[in-house]
């Protein structure tokens, strides 16, 4: 496969960099430019990158294969939300944050030997016409003059070590016909420019997510860096939480908090923040976060950082406003705590994945039967499963990597009904959730909501624990809770 090389890359008006020292007349951006092409080193990641492109190769010989990395999204009227590649494409090329840019595509383009790969991306905007016209200060989706610079073509390539042209040129690139595989739904321009076969894109995707079930060792290190900035997050809405419990819609401050460090130590949250206080941790994703934080409820907080490469943590953990946890809070807590235990100790190498999931709810059940709140060992045909249902509902964890929920195209032969192996990187986050209104439960439970939530990396003799930094035991969480007040 070919990678890489030295001297390619020149803006679709022919320039690299856009500096032009003599005023030339023609207007207030005439000239007077000076040249500020950069050399930067390649990024990290990139030599792992490298890697994976070279699996995608060897898996579709002969194919041009299309991964695009997505376009910005509207928010309204004319702002968009703030761009986020595609998965994929920042699995295949190591981009990192705000250095991404919209509408790019990587293509892999069938060569006797394998296949060159080259980066479709946007160059800088020249600051003084040429065929790009007024982009620079007309443009506000593009324009530098609106937001900020992009590298050159030939920093990209510097910086993550594959060929780069601009994208304007793609449409000619594609045009010749080859047999080729692009990743749908992602870029509609490709999506109604492209006709292939839909079943071939499929095994595509999946062989994509599939790809990204195994983290190498800089993965790893992407994500330890996402749980600390994270564990940092829940540290700052720890020592916030009497002030929190003040105002009106504290699960707002509790938000702004937690996300104003997700936007110091990464490039944002992995997933908007979780922060529901009293009976709104019964609802699994809360995120209007507009309720009060009152003294005497329940905080659960499930929440990410996405570090710059764009790797998120998934945390959670359910804390009590005042300090301490009432008997009944403690209750629940324990019998969560217990079946995240459960769970963690059945996280090694070979075993099920399905296998933690079943340990946590085995001692869910157990402790419900106990608590009189549903037979134990009912099985999914009986009406009293469904009750069991009612208070855990979803499943114990998901794998964790680019995304929340990652490698969410696998096939369940590799992920939901396959073995776990060292490289899988999972949640472990049983839950109990009593809604307010639920006539089953003696009133004591109705409005409490526990979920506790932490990052595994499977080894090759069982599991790290990527989030200990915090505090998991009833116990540990009250004496940190008292040494931040
Ligand atoms: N952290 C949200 C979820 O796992 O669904
Ligand atoms: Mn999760």
């Amino acid at each position: 496969m070919r990678e890489h090389s030295d001297v390619h890359d020149t803006s679709a008006d022919g320039r690299d960099h856009p500096g032009s020292a003599v005023p030339d007349g023609g207007g207030p951006f005439a000239g007077g430019w000076a040249d500020t092409g950069l050399r930067p080193a390649p990024l990290t990641g990139a030599a792992y990158a490298a890697k994976r492109r070279s699996a995608v190769s060897e898996r579709f010989p002969g194919e041009r294969i299309v991964v695009p990395s997505g376009g910005a999204k509207v928010r309204s009227n004319d702002f968009d939300y703030a761009f986020r590649p595609h998965s994929a494409f920042v699995h295949l090329t190591a981009e990192q944050g705000s250095e991404a840019v919209p509408d790019s595509v990587l293509v892999f383009e069938p060569t006797g030997s394998g296949h060159a790969v080259t980066l479709f991306t946007r160059p800088r905007s020249p600051r003084d016409g040429g065929p790009r016209g007024t982009e620079f200060h007309s443009d506000r989706r593009h324009g530098e003059f609106w937001v900020g610079r992009r590298r050159t073509l030939r920093e990209t390539s510097d910086a993550l070590g594959v060929e780069t042209a601009s994208r304007d040129a793609l449409d000619r690139a594609l045009r010749e016909d080859v047999p080729t595989r692009v990743l749908r739904g992602v870029d509609a321009h490709l999506d109604a420019q492209l006709a292939t076969d839909p079943r071939a894109d499929a095994e595509l995707r999946t062989f994509l997510s599939e790809l990204r079930l195994f983290k190498d060792d800089w993965e790893t290190g992407q994500l330890r860096a996402a749980v600390e900035y994270t564990v940092a997050g829940f540290h700052d809405v720890a020592g916030e939480l009497p002030y929190a419990s003040g105002l009106a819609r504290g699960e707002r401050w509790i938000e702004g908090t937690f996300n104003r460090r997700a936007r110091l130590g990464g490039n944002g949250l992995g997933f908007d923040t979780i922060a529901a206080a009293g009976a709104h941790a019964c609802v699994l994703h809360w995120m209007r976060n507009d309720g009060p934080v009152r003294e005497g409820d329940l905080l659960l907080l499930d929440a990410g950082v996405e570090a710059d490469s764009f790797y998120t943590a998934d945390i959670t953990r359910t804390l009590p406003v005042g300090g301490r946890f009432s008997d009944v809070q403690r209750r629940v807590y324990d019998l969560v705590f217990a079946a995240q235990s459960a769970g963690i100790a059945a996280l090694r190498p070979g075993a099920r994945y399905s296998d933690f999931h079943e340990a946590a709810m085995r001692v869910i059940g157990q402790g419900l039967d106990a608590w009189g709140l549903r037979p134990y060992g009912s099985t999914a045909a009986t009406p009293e499963a469904d009750l069991y249902r009612r208070y855990t509902v979803c499943g114990t964890g998901h794998m964790l990597g680019l995304d929340c929920h990652d490698c969410a195209a696998a096939r369940s032969t590799t992920y939901l009904d396959g073995v776990l192996e060292p490289g899988h990187v999972l949640t472990v986050e049983p839950g109990l959730y009593f809604q307010p209104d639920d006539l089953t439960v003696p009133e004591e439970l109705r409005g409490i909501g526990v979920r506790i939530e932490d990052d595994f990396l499977i080894t090759a003799d069982g599991a790290q624990c990527l989030s200990a930094g915090l505090p998991r035991a009833a116990d540990e969480v009250e004496h940190w809770l008292a040494a931040l007040r």
